[in-house]
């Protein structure tokens, strides 16, 4: 039904030749990105097109992000400056439908309404596949369309198949929501409970991009350990388990996946570490603080010492495994030597990369009714520090894979002419002057320059240059 719906849609596009233009800006996580491309597939057969600015966009949508208080405000900023052009557009008896989705928009629906009336649609996370229905009422009506229902099932059963993007590596959301209720953490709330796909329609999803190309897939979830889908068989498929179907398909060389919860990966999990080649050797493995105390009041389910102990054990599963993580100083009761703790942790566990966040009082959670806040300053300070060392230890890291040979997977241009750039088994950005030839090619390139954020390259030579030049 819902299909010849949209082949109805689609028919009508094509006979008129009606293209209307979409632009939607997303903020904050991975997740954000993958819904974009969901939000465009399902305009696509109303005859959306998408655009790069907003400046004749028919439908602007901004897809918000609510984790922290400067992601939530920077909306009504840029909303302010949309209503702007908005005005312009209907002086010149022209439409612009202005809608915000994503997080702030299922935990602010009715602040985003009184605070910018001239938004035409709010709508949740999971209310994505009503947007065609969502933006015909927009046209029509007078009063604000909100939609914030919760249900991800419904969601993932109705929007139609994705169209892959240009570039080799997708996103494939297996997991959405969490239960794990951080007392810092506004994802339960917006994102709901923890719903998994089933293992088949993840397997589909995943074939299909492998057919239009897509070399590397990156499995998300907001807590994507915790995926168990129903399996195909009965039963249910942990992550361990749906990497592993992932690997067999053709075409997918590379697989990656974020964002775990340390007390939920398995052995499974790190078997598929062991065992999968396809499955690269970087792991995001978010630990918030090095202190006990700390972790106990954000109601993490590890302490320092179970972290360590499954860093340990991933590293002897695949020890050439480089973790990276996330970060919060200035948690409410977060002394010095709390901090410093995270410190001490961050050099003994060598993370190569890593995320680090002021602590954001979020409403409704509760460590924002908690007594100790720290001081702004004091927050700003342990964050420069952390900081500084962070980057410290990406540089050495970035300058020992000088001399090393990664296989890249080249996905897009660089800035410079003749310039490809790609991403290593690290995700370190590399660079390297190629034939465009070589886009969408995993090629061996020797690591020659490391700089703060990125590598560059050149091709590898090859068993026959090497003997060309012994003989020679
Ligand atoms: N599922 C992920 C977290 C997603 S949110 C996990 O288990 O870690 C991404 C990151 O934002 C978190 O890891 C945390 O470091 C940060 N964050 C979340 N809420 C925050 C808040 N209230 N203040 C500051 N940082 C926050
Ligand atoms: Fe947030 Fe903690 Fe879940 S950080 S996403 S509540 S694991």
């Amino acid at each position: 039904m819902y299909l010849q719906k949209q082949m109805a849609h689609k028919r009508m596009g094509s006979e008129t030749n009606v293209t209307k233009k979409l632009f939607i800006k997303s903020y904050g996580c991975q997740m954000n990105v993958y819904d974009a491309d969901r939000m465009s597939d399902v305009l696509r057969p109303l005859g959306y097109a998408l655009v790069e600015t907003p400046d004749d966009a028919n439908l602007v949508i901004l897809n918000t992000c609510h984790i922290r208080e400067k992601a939530a405000e920077k909306v009504y900023s840029e909303l302010g400056r949309l209503n702007i052009q908005k005005k312009v557009r209907e002086s010149q008896g022209e439409q612009m439908i202005l809608a915000v989705g994503g997080c702030v928009a299922q935990a602010e629906g009715e602040e985003i309404i009184r605070r910018a009336p001239y938004v035409d649609m709010v709508f949740g996370p999971q209310t994505y596949h009503k947007l065609p229905e969502m933006v015909a009422r927009a046209h029509r009506g007078t009063d604000t369309v909100l939609e914030t229902d919760f249900p991800a099932e419904s969601k993932f059963d109705h929007l139609p198949t994705p169209e892959i993007k240009e570039g080799y590596s997708a996103f494939l959301t297996i997991q959405e929501g969490c239960d794990k209720f951080c007392t810092f953490c506004v994802v339960p709330y917006t994102r709901g409970a923890e719903y998994s796909r089933p293992a088949a329609a993840v397997l589909d999803e995943a074939k299909r991009l492998a057919g239009m190309g897509a070399r590397e897939i990156t499995l998300l979830g907001q807590n994507v350990n915790a995926f168990h889908g129903d399996a195909p068989d009965g039963g249910e498929w942990g992550l361990g388990r749906m990497i592993e179907e992932v690997a067999k398909i053709d075409g997918i060389d590379r697989i990656r996946y974020t964002t775990s919860y340390p007390a939920e990966v398995d052995d499974a999990l790190i078997e598929a570490h062991r065992d999968i080649e396809a499955l690269m050797p970087f792991l995001h493995l978010p630990v918030q603080s090095g202190s006990d105390r700390v972790l106990q009041g954000m109601n993490r389910r590890h302490g320092v010492d179970e972290y360590r102990r499954l860093v340990d054990k991933l590293r002897h599963a695949r020890p050439d495994i480089a973790l990276s993580s996330d970060f919060i100083v200035g948690f409410p009761g977060e002394s010095d030597r709390d901090f410093d703790c995270t410190l001490g942790l961050v050099r003994e566990i060598g993370f190569v990369q890593a995320y680090s966040f002021k602590y954001s009082p979020r409403p409704g959670t509760p460590a924002a009714a908690h007594e100790l806040q720290i001081d702004e300053q004091v927050k700003s300070d342990r964050l420069s520090t952390l900081q500084e060392l962070l980057n410290t230890q990406q540089r050495a890291f970035n300058e020992d894979c000088v001399e090393r040979t990664f296989g890249v997977l080249l996905d897009g241009r660089g800035r410079l002419d003749g310039q490809l750039i790609g991403r290593s088994p690290y995700m370190q950005a590399v660079h390297v002057d190629a034939d465009s030839d070589l886009l969408g090619q995993i090629v061996e390139l020797d690591i020659i320059s490391a700089h703060g954020n990125s590598l560059g390259g050149q091709l590898a030579k090859t068993e026959s240059d090497l003997s060309e030049r012994a003989i020679a």
